[in-house]
């Protein structure tokens, strides 16, 4: 059965590529795409979904505005990974398609209120502002998602914008809290399993050669972020991030994880945004998340390029 989702991002090419490949697949049901501000301000993160969209074919599908900063904090953006443009790596054409009239946060909570309880999964990729102002906003959606994937947190991976913190969560840790809190069902892909899904020299020259337009775009972002992180990580490629989220719904069995207690340091300067896994079960606070640490890379990387030929 085709799961509906509703994909909350901030891209980035990596959430280019998430985006790209559940557009792709047909197991997936995309809803619509809901902007938020994070590794470029929200201005650019919809005008890179509109090319997004644009560059898969899948031009009707519905690309919505939301907030432009985290709920109670400043923005912190990360052009250091990105670029100026969140997308940089290639020219694209400027995208012809317009943004739906509707906010993101409303967009989302109309949705869930209009369709079966328990029928959409949200996907955030990014900061997690959208989805915790709906949920502040209209608290009886919680118990009509069906169930959250989002990339961010770490535990044994620490942070990667912060010594304690990844981004997506340190950017917006009050809006994480929510979601935490939420009672909703969450599965989480933190650095933990990210870092497992570098990106190689053979898999970037497979795209490269591909006689196809999406293929060659994606091998010239991923050439373009890794710069970054294999200068930071000393490792030959770049995690690909968000595309476990997306990965997750079509083959869960690509990943392993563990069903644990996560809380969100709010109060603290140092450890700002930092997700407290209680992997050993060391206290008696209550499960709330599967915390993802472990994935089949080659499985995970055969699939996208599987799919995204296909596109
Ligand atoms: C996350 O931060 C962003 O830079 C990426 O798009 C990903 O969502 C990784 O920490
Ligand atoms: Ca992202």
């Amino acid at each position: 059965m085709r799961q509906n989702i509703i994909i909350d991002t901030d891209p980035g090419q990596d959430d280019a590529v998430a985006i790209l490949l559940a557009l792709a697949s047909p197991e997936l049901e995309v809803l619509g795409i809901t902007c938020v501000a994070g590794n470029v301000p929200l201005t650019k993160t919809i005008y890179n979904a509109r090319q997004i969209c644009e560059l898969s074919g899948k031009i009707k599908t519905p690309i919505f505005a939301g907030c432009d900063r985290p709920m109670r904090r400043d923005l912190t953006t990360a052009e250091h990974v990105h670029g100026k443009t969140g997308l940089d790596g290639v020219t694209l054409p400027e995208p012809k398609i317009k943004i739906e009239t509707t906010h993101a946060v409303d967009f989302i909570i109309e949705t869930l209120r209009a369709s079966p309880s328990k029928s959409i999964t949200l996907c955030p990729l990014g900061p997690l502002t959208n989805i915790g102002t709906a949920l502040k906003k209209a608290p009886d959606i919680a118990d009509r998602v069906q169930k959250i994937v989002l990339m961010g947190g770490a535990y044994f991976e620490v942070g990667n914008i912060t010594p304690a913190a990844e981004f997506n969560i340190y950017v917006d840790p009050e809006a994480a809290e929510i979601v935490f809190k939420s009672g909703i069902e969450l599965i989480v892909a933190p650095l933990d399993v990210t870092h497992k899904v570098l990106t190689n020299n053979e898999w970037v020259s497979e795209l490269k050669t591909q006689d196809n337009y999406i293929c060659n775009v994606v091998a010239a972002w991923t050439s373009f972020f890794e710069r970054f992180d294999t200068e930071k990580y000393g490792t030959q490629g770049a995690p690909l991030h968000d595309p476990c989220v997306i990965a997750y719904l079509i083959d869960p069995d690509l990943f392993a994880g563990r069903s644990i207690n996560v809380e969100i340091e709010t109060k603290s300067k140092l450890t700002r945004g930092m997700t407290v896994a209680d992997w050993w079960g060391v206290t008696d606070r209550s499960i709330n998340a599967l915390f993802l640490n472990n994935v089949d890379a080659i499985g995970y990387f055969k699939l996208i390029t599987d799919r995204l030929r296909k596109l």
